[in-house]
């Protein structure tokens, strides 16, 4: 099962209600091979997430397939434990009165929260394990609190630890900085560089070029459902690429390995990509 791909779509068309956002789309991502998909609003890159997460399907065609590790079929609960997800619409769909721990323990149920009668199938070692996690995440504190006490770094993190109670190979992260402050979306990225180092592969959905971590090489430009460039940062990560993409034009450096854009019509003296 080694080499088979993580993810294979194939020829895939899907709709999110009447609009077409991909046509005839093919992407294919190895299992260990840590990826970064850029693009802008309403390219595609969530409804990409939910199609890899079995939310959304293609239209059906024979020729159209989605395969993730091989198979076209999962329940939720086996995908878990290969796949997690960390995504808004998540954090978003809680209600504020619920805890931190409710947040982590719903990942073994795959629901949101743990009310009424989910609440028995939660074990010792389930709350076991979601304080372990907690701990790796140094947000033991955010347990008890709720949700609405919680800063918008704060709950994103409980999210993170919702995904990893299953343990995944994959972690796939929707903007996981987006309206984070400078220091938590820093603290966040160097969580997700740890989780990499200790062997899981990272898919990193982001506008902004400086939050690909270093760790990540292979980036896809997303542009209307189609793929503009796909490969390594340094081919990919031009300006020529970018205005592809994002329709407007920048400048790009390069600080300490980490790709920064700019305004086009900056001056500067920092080492310039063609
Ligand atoms: N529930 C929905 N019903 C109808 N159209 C939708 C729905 N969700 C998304 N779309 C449309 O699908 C297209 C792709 O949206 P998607 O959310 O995948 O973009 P995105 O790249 O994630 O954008 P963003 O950077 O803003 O998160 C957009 O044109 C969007 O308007
Ligand atoms: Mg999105």
């Amino acid at each position: 099962m080694n080499d088979v791909p993580l993810i294979d779509i194939r020829n895939a068309t899907v709709f999110r209600g009447s609009t077409r956002v991909f046509r005839h789309f093919n992407l294919s991502i190895p299992q260990h091979e840590p990826v970064a998909i850029l693009g802008p609003n309403g390219s595609g890159k969530t409804t990409l997430l939910k199609l890899i997460n079995r939310e959304i399907y293609p239209v059906l065609d024979d020729s159209a397939s989605v395969r993730i590790l091989g198979r076209d079929r999962w329940n939720v609960w086996e995908l878990r434990s290969h796949i997690g997800i960390v995504s808004h619409d998540l954090q978003a769909n809680y209600k504020n009165d619920v805890t931190g721990l409710d947040v982590v323990l719903s990942g073994f149920l795959s629901s949101i929260g743990v009310h009424g009668l989910l609440a028995d199938r939660i074990s010792v070692s389930h709350k076991d394990k979601a304080f372990e996690i907690l701990e790796e995440l140094d947000a033991t504190e955010l347990a008890a609190r709720k949700l609405k006490h919680m800063s918008t770094g704060q709950q994103r993190r409980c999210v993170l630890a919702r995904a990893l109670v299953h343990e995944p190979d994959t972690l796939i992260l929707d903007e996981p900085t987006a309206g984070l402050d400078l220091a938590a979306a820093f603290d966040y990225l160097e969580r997700v560089r740890k989780l990499s180092a200790a062997g899981r592969n990272i898919v990193l959905v982001s506008h902004s070029l400086n939050e690909i971590p270093l760790e990540i090489d292979r980036v896809i430009l997303l542009r209307d459902g189609q793929i503009v460039a796909d490969g390594p940062k340094a081919r990919v990560l031009t300006e020529d690429k970018l205005y592809e993409t994002f329709g407007t034009r920048v400048r790009v450096a390069i600080i300490d390995g980490y790709y920064l854009a700019y305004p086009a019509a900056a001056k500067s003296d920092v080492r310039v990509v063609d």
